[in-house]
């Protein structure tokens, strides 16, 4: 059995202050919760004080992005052992908006992946179709490439571990969701995609779905049988939400 993930992407929000006070808030609304694993995504800023705040908590944090090379004349770059030493334990690799706005490419996630866990943190891989592709009905395609290019030259036991983010571009921040028969069938693709490569390793990945996932939508999307959890980023803004959507209906 695969334990669901509720994780929260932050994006760029949040002041030191306002991350520890929401951290706060969901320490003790979800104290209770062993059933879900637990994952809030910080900025980079706020996440030494964020770590201190959940120390001995059900809460994980992880960074939202790396740099693959160690140390040394990177300007403005963050390492993966700097993203351990912060008290993380996974890191979000090629986010959408990353691969829109900042030019990452399947090459550049796969080095980041690698190094990410050579440094003992969980990879978060994004993946998922624009809105063209998906009416260009290329979105296998597209997902397959990703997984393919990605994800290429895991060792056996670094395959099991990563974890895999479907997230549709154009549902991203719109509103609009994939339902969840739309996200069932990419999520068992993905995973299908996957055994091809790793085997076994497939069946122990989890396959978040993420893409305007809110308290109301939650439930259904959770019943399908490949959703292991949810990558969230709106409905994490917030303590009361998220809590709903880490405690939901099963
Ligand atoms: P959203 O973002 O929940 O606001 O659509 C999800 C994400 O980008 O991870």
């Amino acid at each position: 059995m695969r334990k669901p993930l509720m994780a929260g992407n932050w994006k760029m929000n949040k002041t030191v202050a306002e991350a520890v006070s929401i951290v706060k808030a969901l320490k003790s609304s979800i104290a209770d919760v062993k059933d879900v694993d637990v994952l809030i995504c910080p900025t980079f800023m706020a996440l030494y004080a964020v770590n201190s705040e959940v120390k001995g908590s059900n809460i994980n944090i992880g960074a939202q992005n790396l740099f693959w090379e160690s140390k040394g004349a990177f300007t403005g770059e963050i390492s993966p052992a700097m993203v351990k030493d912060a008290g993380c334990s996974y890191v979000l690799i090629g986010h959408s908006e990353r691969r829109q706005y900042f030019g990452e490419t399947n090459e550049t996630v796969n080095k980041k992946i690698k190094a990410a866990l050579a440094a003992e943190l969980i990879p978060v891989v994004c993946v998922g179709e624009t809105l063209k592709e998906r009416e260009d009905n290329v979105t296998f395609k597209v997902i397959e490439k990703q997984i393919n290019e990605g994800l290429v030259g895991l060792r056996a036991e670094q395959a099991g571990i990563v974890v895999i983010a479907y997230e549709p571009v154009w549902a991203i921040g719109t509103g609009k969701t994939a339902t969840p028969d739309q996200a069932q069938e990419v999520h068992a693709f993905a995973r299908k995609a996957y055994g091809k490569m790793y085997g076994d390793a497939s069946q122990k990945v989890r396959i978040l779905y993420g893409g305007s996932v809110n308290p109301a939508n939650v439930s259904e999307l959770m019943k399908q049988s490949d959703i292991d959890g949810g990558l969230v980023g709106g409905a994490s803004l917030d303590a009361e939400s998220f809590t709903k959507l880490v405690k939901y209906s099963k």
